[in-house]
């Protein structure tokens, strides 16, 4: 099965990483050897890693879109309205798309969908919130039952990084901005991130899910953590309060109610926990009451985990002679005793 790479920086690398190491594992699983044929890149002189033998990469995305050859499309490479007109390009071809650019999807997911019920492909994007976390799916899939009221949360992780430096290690704004940078965790251009509206853009992915309406983005109210500093942190500190930007959004009675600000929460207060790139959303449905989503809301390899995860459900719903999972063998359980908790 052949498929294109959009993108080879810090998810696209890791989505080799995760391909190459896991490779028996995702072939036992889809039945599938998987393989990337082509890589787009705005450099193509620039020096790659290995895992990519025999791949054409090229910076000539015609080349890609008018290859009949190829079965998916991983787009990581960002980008709005000519990354929207590229990835419709190729679900009009009814080849499936995944995509783990929130800033595209918070603007024209619907058009996408759209074209891709049309063209009987699938859009999967796990990646595009929250990281590493399946908290798409979770709201999609395994929350289905349930009548969601309300979704908040920490959905960026370089400003949580950023503020989890300046309170627990004492460092300021910027150099815990230059590190969360030199960690791949800031986007290109990290104004998004610190101004809300990377944020703003993954809240209203979640409660289009959640609620089963379109959300327009311009709507949002949004304020982010570029004017935070020290003082301000260790203010919050003294009256135990630690200051955390939230994406919040709650549906009741036909009405949304939906945010990003940074907010002062009571130290003890679970989210105040969530520390560094972390990232945890709670989901509050009528059956479920309250769930918790945690874990690595950016990253190369931690992001590439959910992109490489889209990939093989994609492939294995493809597949229509794909059988449930049934394990093959019973574990060869030891003594736990001992066990870190
Ligand atoms: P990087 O900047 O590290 O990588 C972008 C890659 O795309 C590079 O390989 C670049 O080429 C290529 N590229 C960019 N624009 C073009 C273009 N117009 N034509 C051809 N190639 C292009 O970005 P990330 O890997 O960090 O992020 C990729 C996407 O994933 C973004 O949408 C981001 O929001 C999203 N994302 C990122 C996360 C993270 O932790 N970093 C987490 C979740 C989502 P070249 O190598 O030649 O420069
Ligand atoms: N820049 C984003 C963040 C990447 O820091 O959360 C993950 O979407």
């Amino acid at each position: 099965m052949k498929i294109a790479l959009l993108g080879l920086g810090t998810v696209g690398t890791g989505v080799v990483d995760v391909l190459g190491s896991n490779r028996e594992k995702i072939a036992g699983l889809t039945g599938e050897s998987l393989t990337i044929s082509h890589v787009l890149v705005n450099d193509i002189n620039k020096k790659r890693g290995s895992g990519l033998d025999g791949a054409v990469i090229t910076d000539d995305i015609e080349k890609i879109i008018e290859d009949d050859t190829i079965d998916i499309v991983i787009e990581v490479m960002g980008g709005i309205e000519r990354t929207k007109n590229i990835l419709k390009a190729f679900l009009e071809k009814g080849v499936h798309v995944i995509s783990a650019n929130k800033d595209m999807l918070a603007e024209h997911i619907d058009e996408l969908v759209e074209t891709a019920n049309e063209n009987n492909a699938q859009l999967l994007y796990e990646a595009s919130v929250a990281g590493g976390i399946p908290v798409i799916h979770g709201i999609e899939h395994s929350l289905n039952s349930n009548q969601i009221t309300k979704v908040m949360g920490i959905l960026n992780g370089t400003t949580n990084y950023i503020l989890s430096k300046m309170t627990i290690d004492g460092w300021d704004y910027n150099r815990a901005l230059d590190d969360a940078k030199e960690k791949g965790y800031a986007e290109a251009d990290p104004t998004n991130d610190v101004e809300g509206i990377d944020a703003q853009r993954k809240i209203v992915l979640l409660s289009r899910l959640a609620y089963g309406r379109t959300v327009d983005i311009g709507t949002v109210p949004v304020s982010g953590i570029s004017g935070v500093d020290i003082t301000d942190i260790e203010n919050a500190a003294r009256e135990n309060l630690t200051l955390k930007l939230l994406g919040k959004s709650e549906y009741r009675d036909g009405a949304l109610s939906i945010s990003v600000e940074p907010v002062l929460l009571p130290s003890d207060h679970q989210l105040a926990g969530v520390n560094y790139e972390k990232n945890a959303v709670f989901v509050n449905g009528n059956a479920v009451g309250e769930a918790m989503f945690y874990g690595p809301g950016a990253g190369s390899l931690e992001t590439a985990s959910a992109v490489v995860s889209d990939l093989i459900n994609a492939v294995r719903s493809k597949d229509s002679r794909h059988k449930n999972f049934a394990p093959d063998a019973p574990a060869a359980v030891e003594n736990g005793s001992g066990m870190n908790e």
